[in-house]
């Protein structure tokens, strides 16, 4: 095999970058030990939260206001390359504050917000009826963010799936990349133990694994798997309209009339286990929001790992290793970040620069005044 471009991974964000280069007329392979989105883009519950999960403002927020930008054409050009409805649901979100909460505590996110110019409406607590009825009367306001929405990930990544390979991508599912192979201080192609398969560029997008392909490199890049675990109960009719938040939980709508409740933040290493602990706060949390669903019907739990860094902001872009890209440690956004990225990625492979709305995320601000500012090991 002689591609133009192997990506190592096939998540949201691999599936999205092979999708981009190989319309752009690239011939392109994805790599993936598992199966398609087996990992955290499936564990998602695929909310584009781009302002109602938003710490301040910077490059970060302006990657996920562009990246949500482009969700509606994302989903639409998905349909069509695949024949499946990736269900972009654009009613926005409700930000519910609980009684005994301090409203202006819990809400000093929208006041920035606010000031800048983002649409948001404040709700008194008499008024969330009208939007939610099956919100607690007990709430004592909110915040609606008329702009965040959600896709099915699970159908996302269906789409993507049936997308690259009509596009031409090679799919390679069940193989282990165990190596990159450099050729000097290029990348030449990847190793799945015996076999070797050349590539002019690689990249790297193994969400929560991509720390261990690396090391050998000497590109001491540490990606932290970061557990979310899951619940998904059903019942009718549907209590709500919109994906709801809490301070301490999120419960998100599906079509199919499954409810999604989620999602814990934990650092268990690489342990998916769905822990009695975590159902329980998840499921009390979730009832104080929504009360009827406690006589809805578990259907099912399961757990993902985020792919975080230090600095909980993703990794993309070159690394120092001529043709070696990353595109990782995507933590709480993936699904949200998955248009843009392929997009910049695309961009740098193809026109051979950076583009400057990467720059904030590469790789090199770990290494600065490190030992990781030698250079690569050259295998
Ligand atoms: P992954 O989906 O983990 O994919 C990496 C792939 O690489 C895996 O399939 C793995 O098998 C493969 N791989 C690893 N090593 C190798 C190797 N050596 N060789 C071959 N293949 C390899 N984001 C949002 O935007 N909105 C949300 O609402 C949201 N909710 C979330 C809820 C939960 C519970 C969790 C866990 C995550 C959530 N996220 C959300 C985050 C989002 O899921 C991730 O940021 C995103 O899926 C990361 O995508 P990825 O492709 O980088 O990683
Ligand atoms: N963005 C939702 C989560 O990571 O749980």
């Amino acid at each position: 095999m002689n591609k133009d471009a192997i990506i190592v991974g096939g998540g949201v964000i691999g599936c999205s970058i092979a999708l981009k280069l190989a319309e752009a007329g690239l011939k392109v392979a994805v790599i993936e030990r598992g199966r398609v989105g087996c990992e955290a883009s499936r564990a998602a519950a695929g909310m584009l939260a781009a302002q109602s999960e938003a710490t301040g403002v910077g490059p970060f927020f302006d990657l996920c206001l562009r990246s949500r930008a482009m969700y509606r054409e994302f989903a639409a050009h998905l349909k069509d390359a695949s024949g499946i409805d990736v269900e972009y649901k654009d009613e926005g979100m409700l930000v519910v504050v609980l009684e005994g909460e301090d409203v202006k505590e819990s809400t000093r996110w929208a006041s920035w917000q606010a000031e800048a110019g983002f649409p948001l409406e404040r709700l008194s607590g008499s008024a969330i009826g009208d939007l939610e009825p099956g919100v607690t009367e007990s709430a004592t306001g909110a915040i609606f963010i008329p702009d965040d929405h959600q896709v099915e990930n699970r159908r996302l990544m269906d789409a993507l799936e049936v997308a690259i390979k009509r596009a031409g991508v090679e799919l390679m599912e069940g193989k282990e990349v165990t190596r990159l192979l450099l050729d000097r201080r290029r990348i030449a192609g990847v190793a799945c133990g015996s076999e070797h398969f050349n590539a002019g560029t690689v990249v790297v997008a193994a969400g929560s694994w991509s720390s261990a392909l690396l090391e050998p490199l000497g590109l001491n890049v540490e990606v932290i798997p970061a557990r979310g675990q899951m619940i998904a109960v059903g019942g009718r009719p549907c209590p709500i309209k919109r994906v709801l938040h809490s301070s301490k939980v999120y419960v998100v709508p599906r079509r199919d009339g499954r409810i999604l409740i989620g999602a814990t933040i934990e650092y268990a290493g690489f342990q998916k286990s769905v822990t009695v602990n975590g159902i329980h706060s998840l499921l009390g949390a979730a009832t104080e929001v929504v009360p009827i669903l406690k006589n809805f019907e578990m259907i099912e739990s399961w757990a993902g790992l985020r792919p975080d860094t230090a600095d909980h902001l993703p990794i993309i872009g070159p690394t120092g290793v001529e043709n070696l890209f990353l595109a990782t440690g995507h933590f709480r956004s993936g699904i949200l970040l998955a248009p843009i990225t392929a997009q910049l990625v695309a961009e740098g492979i193809l026109s051979g620069s950076v583009p400057d709305e990467l720059k904030p995320f590469g790789v090199e601000r770990f290494r600065r005044g490190t030992s990781a500012d030698t250079d690569p090991k050259v295998n």
